[in-house]
């Protein structure tokens, strides 16, 4: 393989090397080549401004053995030499390989024209994945730090976003831990990073360098769509962009939410979202630290769409529950757990589980398919992290609203595996004040 053929190399130069011969020449020279497997049929075979036919080779110094016979056998009389293509240009078949294969082929092509050594370090520092906004390419933060990508730019990127089928290029740092979940995205290629998704019928807009965005919350996206939740008011904590305020909206029937956001960037692409997706009116946006929200006894449910954990968010959750009724909590964690060992089944539950699944039937998140869900495979860690959560919030309802509440384990939801051994789960929460005795 070509990227081999590097490795061996110990950081040779990717410069492609060509049989050249006469035209009337070039099928018997490529069926011979063919043969002796020495055709690169990831470069195209081209005619040079002098009018010969440059054959890409994959071993110059092989070649270089065989170019007697080829001038002598293969085809007498005809012209035969090696030479270096300046701009090798990518077979058919190298256009129609795995995109990381083609970003390779491409970048090591273009680097070998500017006079770069191409190594393994090289290649191991390409991106192996990247997300697509459109024609934005996001890649992630461990590639392209290798020194020798200094001063390359701004070509280097047209090459990768060409590559890639792109025409504006990001790249992600770390996730800065301010909890304004700050993307630190860097603009590389293009004049803007707003994008557009259109996801379930609804339209998101945002810009990529200032807005966190999950694809991994898809299926929480679409459970909540799903959420009966005709004539409520909800109040999404967390609401960034809109990802879960957006489907509560236009899907689920929500009659009113209060969205909850401390990021400007994030509001700015929240307001033109709900007005893009016509449902301006049915929302208010709260812009600052939600901690200091002044609402209060409003809410038939509260989204928590915080990770790693929206704890911090919980007093406030309770405050904002309806005093009267009660409501349900969507809360939002990452839960760490041990490998493979506790996952149960449907129908292998231990019979602690089974006691705890019996106990919480009812209420089912969606409308009909609480049983189902609530015997789908679980985790041990995920119950006891919902029992805590649960004991804790009646406390603090107790403490909020000065009498007692009952809560209760509606339903546990994975929603991706954020890290090895730690999951994105959504515990649904019933929260519904004692009925006073006498
Ligand atoms: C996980 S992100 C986006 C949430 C959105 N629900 C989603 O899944 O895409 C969390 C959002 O909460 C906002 N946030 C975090 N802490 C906050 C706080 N104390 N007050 C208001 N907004 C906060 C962040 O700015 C961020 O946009």
């Amino acid at each position: 393989m070509w990227g081999q053929r590097q490795e061996r190399g110990g950081g040779e130069s990717a410069a492609v090397v060509a049989v050249v011969t006469e035209p009337r020449f070039a099928q018997r020279y490529r069926v011979y080549l063919e043969q002796q497997r020495l055709l690169d049929r990831r470069h195209r075979v081209e005619r040079l401004r002098d009018g010969s036919v440059a054959l890409p080779v994959l071993g110059p110094t092989l070649a270089e053995q065989h170019l007697r016979e080829l001038r002598e056998r293969v085809a007498p009389g005809s012209s035969c030499a090696l030479a270096r293509l300046p701009e090798p240009a990518p077979s058919k078949a190298a256009r129609g390989c795995p995109p990381a294969r083609r970003l390779c082929l491409e970048v090591s092509r273009w680097a070998a024209g500017r006079g770069v050594a191409w190594s393994a370090q090289l290649e191991a520092d390409l991106p192996r994945s990247w997300q697509r906004h459109g024609d934005l390419l996001l890649l992630g933060e461990d590639c392209f730090q290798a020194r020798q990508w200094e001063g390359l730019q701004p070509e280097l990127w047209e090459t990768v976003a060409s590559a890639l089928g792109g025409r504006r290029l990001a790249k992600r740092g770390r996730v800065s831990p301010d909890g304004a979940r700050t993307p630190a995205v860097t603009l590389l290629l293009g004049d803007s990073g707003w994008v557009e998704h259109v996801d379930n019928g609804i339209r998101y807009e945002f810009d990529v360098t200032r807005c966190m965005f999950s694809f991994g919350n898809v299926t929480e996206k679409l459970r909540v769509a799903a959420l009966p939740c005709a004539g409520e008011v909800l109040v999404d904590l967390y609401a960034g962009i809109g990802y879960f305020t957006l489907p509560f909206l236009v899907h689920a029937g929500a009659a009113f939410v209060h969205a909850c956001e401390w990021n400007p960037h994030a509001v700015a692409a929240l307001r033109n979202n709900l007005e893009i997706n016509g449902v301006a009116d049915r929302c208010q946006i709260h812009f600052g630290d939600n901690r200091k929200l002044k609402l209060s006894n409003i809410a038939d449910r509260v989204n928590l769409g915080l990770i790693p954990s929206s704890e911090e968010g919980w007093p406030i959750a309770c405050q904002v529950l309806r005093e009267d009724a009660g409501g349900i909590l969507h809360i939002h964690q990452n839960v760490e757990s041990f490998p493979c060992k506790n996952l149960h089944s449907p129908g292998s539950n231990t019979v602690e589980e089974k006691e705890l699944i019996t106990s919480q039937g009812g209420n089912g998140a969606t409308k009909d398919s609480s049983r189902k869900i609530l015997s789908a495979a679980t985790k041990p860690e995920w119950q006891r992290w919902a029992e805590f959560a649960k004991t804790r919030i009646a406390v603090l309802l107790q403490q909020v609203h000065g009498k007692p509440w009952k809560t209760e384990i509606l339903h546990i939801q994975p929603v991706k595996s954020y890290a090895p051994h730690v999951d994105h789960i959504v515990l649904d929460l019933e929260c519904r004040p004692c009925p006073l005795v006498g």
